[in-house]
């Protein structure tokens, strides 16, 4: 029996993935790019070979379609595995906004691997991490990550790639909690409804690589602006085909339009803050590091909480032998 404990952080795109091109491999209709974050973490501890499946998530056993959702991925890394124990936890509060499947499966699948003795390469983790929650793949690396959308049918090169580590820029991603509460269609449905009934659906597609490719640029010169600019440009984008499918889907609340709007009013006095927002109603402002106070200040009064978070690193693993 062996057991390994991996950490992994959340990450939130810059450039959206929003779309599949194979439902049961878990490949993306475009390439997207994001921001690897720290502090917040997960904790995953997976025991090979244990009396039986067990899952416990922040803290109780679960059942239910979470603890199948987790263990079919220990089915996918082996399908002849031995029963598992999965131990797993987030210091973060679910509902902020940032998906704690990203973090949760790169730790699930990095735990599993080292726990099962599967000598994997990071491209192939990614691999398998994307099967599990596409957004996963890019939790592997620290800093900025790329995911590309790759062109082979079997996914062997969907992947994420580094970009730049987190001491890169030091830039922040000002997270503000406008509404609490349970997410109203999940991703995958989502992201079938916008492809099969919006008018826009294919302007996204055409105009995805290129803001993959704009964003790429801007890292690597560290340009706030144009970075800012083409990540407002690909979060609208995507949220037009979402308001724009049948039924219309709208995860944004009252507060959301608050809060963007509270940030448009801060540029215009200067200050370089541009928004993000995911498949939910929370609003993400991304900043050089110095200017966060200033946008945690403008967001308070729209937000139940305002959290402030920066570039995180890899994720890691250890081994350890009960
Ligand atoms: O990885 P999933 O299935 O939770 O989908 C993530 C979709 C978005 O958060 C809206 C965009 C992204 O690239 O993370």
């Amino acid at each position: 029996m062996i057991s390994a404990t991996a950490f992994a952080h959340p990450n939130i795109a810059l450039v959206k993935y929003w779309g599949k091109r194979d439902l049961r491999l878990n490949l993306p209709s475009v390439s997207s790019l994001s921001l690897t974050l720290g502090p917040w973490r997960t904790q995953t501890r997976v025991t090979w070979g244990s009396y039986e499946d067990r899952v416990s998530l922040d803290g109780s056993w679960i059942e239910g379609s979470a603890a199948v959702k987790v263990l079919a991925h220990l089915d996918r890394i082996d399908p002849r595995r031995p029963p598992c124990t999965v131990v797993s936890d987030n210091d973060f509060p679910t509902g902020a906004g940032l998906a704690s499947s990203a973090s949760g499966f790169a730790a699930l699948t990095l735990a599993a691997c080292a726990a099962a003795q599967q000598d994997r390469s990071i491209d192939e983790l990614s691999i398998l991490a994307r099967q599990g929650s596409g957004s996963a793949c890019r939790s592997l690396w620290g800093g900025f990550v790329q995911w590309n959308r790759g062109q082979r049918p079997d996914g062997t090169d969907s992947h994420g790639a580094p970009i730049a580590d987190q001491d890169h820029w030091d830039v922040s991603m000002v997270v503000a909690v406008v509404h609490d509460g349970p997410k109203s269609v999940g991703s995958t449905e989502g992201m079938l409804r916008t492809a099969q009934t919006s008018p826009l659906y294919q302007t996204w597609l055409d105009t995805a690589e290129a803001n993959v490719h704009t964003a790429h640029e801007a890292v690597l010169k560290r340009d706030i602006q144009a970075l800012g600019e083409v990540m407002e440009s690909s979060t609208f984008k995507m949220h037009a085909t979402m308001h724009t499918a049948s039924p219309p889907l709208i995860y944004w609340q009252p507060g959301t339009v608050a809060a963007i709007q509270a940030v448009f009013e801060l540029r215009k006095r200067g200050v370089g803050a541009w928004v993000t927002m995911d498949a939910g109603p929370q609003v993400k402002v991304l900043c050089l590091s110095k200017d966060a106070d200033d946008v945690q200040r403008i967001l308070q009064p729209h937000a139940q909480r305002v959290e402030v978070l920066r570039a995180g690193g890899p994720a890691t693993v250890r081994v350890h032998a009960d």
